[in-house]
């Protein structure tokens, strides 16, 4: 019955005395009207008072992760920001060039990076490369020629447990990610990038997973291989990303300053030298809660002892999270933000699939209505990065707000991008 848990909203969220709710100065139900939907909104200060919250936790090297969402206008915001880029495809590398982010401050990551995505990051001049496996480095021999020497780091795969879901779970010795530790492929990889002529071998890099809220993993992670640090001179270690938000009512996630102590503290307390740089590539917990998704209600169904459907015009091509992890998410209605939500309902897209969900159990306003924009919070990360063309369904458009402006920062796609690459 209770009202959205306004702490999921963005910083700038302001609530009129109308009960509308706006965003950077912008009411979204007019935004809504004016762009269409569905729509993907970002506070644009939100995200920038979480870059400097990154920054100011881990300071010079910290980069953000740009899987969890990235356009030409979100790389340049981090570059003005001064975070570093960490991207994990040639298509986000070329993104980010194309939006003016510095080669130079790019952490290049992919579990399997072709000749091609590697050449492209040699010539672009990246500055740093997280070698994933012992092929990768055997391609990286033969590109460099011994010519360049980009700097690398090793990622290695510690063994240990995120407590999060499997699917985003990396750090355990099953993974595709990395050398294992306890396999020995990580010492037998350092050692062979220590003495290559090809690259200069200058940290380790691990990442355990997403959406943790039980810090004190990462501390169980830099235990175990700080041991290679003077074994190997190394002088860089980056923790990875993976700080989690808390998306429903109820869940409180660590902050980046808590992370960072954290993680810090047991670089101490493991005796890793003070002139390690200690990094870390925090991606969800950057833009998870600036962003909101606005859908209009096309249609409610009441199915009597069964459950209320409300569908909107997305779904799992906008957010594929709850059916690929079963996340949880809010929803409320825009034109009363502080509303009572006694209704409950399922809400649902407008894909041909039963499992086309994006809230299993939301609680609603009872006055809900088709024609309503509905919004649900905290979906800023991993929802647009994640977004396809299922049924052939045009992507959303993407705006950023702030000042009482929005500026459209990638457009909605047309039936004719749907056929663009028809040959
Ligand atoms: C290597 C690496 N770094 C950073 C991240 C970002 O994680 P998150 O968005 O959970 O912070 C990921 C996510 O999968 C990752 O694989």
């Amino acid at each position: 019955v209770s009202a959205l848990p306004v702490h999921l909203l963005p910083h700038t969220a302001a609530v009129g005395c109308d009960g509308r709710l706006s965003v950077g100065g912008v009411d979204l139900v007019d935004l809504a009207e004016e762009m269409g939907t569905p729509l993907f909104v970002y506070d644009e200060e939100d995200i920038r008072l979480r870059c400097r919250e990154a920054l100011a936790a881990w300071g010079e090297g910290v980069a953000y992760a740009s899987k969890a969402f990235l356009c030409k206008a979100m790389a340049s915001l981090v570059r003005d920001e001064g975070m570093w880029l960490d991207v994990s495809t040639g298509g986000e590398l070329a993104v980010a060039l194309a939006g003016g982010f510095p080669a130079e401050r790019i952490v290049l990551h992919g579990n399997n990076k072709s000749e091609e995505e590697l050449a492209c990051a040699l010539r672009a001049g990246v500055g740093r490369i997280v070698v994933d496996s012992f092929d990768e480095i055997a391609r990286l021999e033969k590109l460099t020629g011994g010519q360049v020497r980009p700097a690398v780091l090793a990622r290695v795969t510690p063994g240990v447990a995120a407590h999060t879901h499997q699917f985003i779970s990396t750090g355990m010795d099953d993974s595709k990610f990395g050398f294992g530790l306890n396999s020995g492929d990580a010492v037998q990889a350092l050692e062979h990038l220590r003495s290559s002529s090809s690259v200069q071998l200058v940290g380790i890099h691990v990442h355990i997973g997403s959406q943790v809220f039980r810090v004190d993993s990462y501390a169980r992670a830099v235990e175990v291989v700080a041991r290679l640090f003077g074994r190997f001179e190394l002088s860089e270690l980056c923790v990875g990303g993976g700080l989690g938000v808390p998306y429903v009512e109820g869940e409180s996630a660590p902050s980046m300053g808590d992370w960072a102590r954290v993680v810090k503290q047991a670089c101490e307390t493991a005796g890793l030298p003070p002139s390690v740089r200690v990094t870390a590539e925090p991606g969800r917990s950057i833009v998870a809660r600036s962003g909101i998704t606005l859908y209009r209600v096309g249609t409610i169904k009441e199915l009597p002892g069964i459950r209320t459907y409300v569908a909107v015009d997305g779904g799992m091509s906008d957010n594929p999270r709850p059916v690929l992890y079963g996340s949880g998410y809010e929803a409320f209605l825009p034109r009363e933000v502080l509303a009572e939500r006694p209704r409950p309902a399922r809400v649902v897209g407008k894909h041909c699939e039963s499992g086309d969900v994006l809230v299993a159990d939301a609680c609603l306003p009872a006055d809900v209505a088709v024609g309503d924009v509905l919004a649900t919070p905290v979906t800023g990360a991993y929802g647009y990065s994640m977004a396809s063309n299922y049924n052939k369904v045009p992507r959303p458009a993407v705006a950023f707000v702030g000042g009482g402006k929005a500026r459209l920062v990638v457009r909605r796609e047309t039936h004719e991008d749907l056929i663009r690459l028809d040959a």
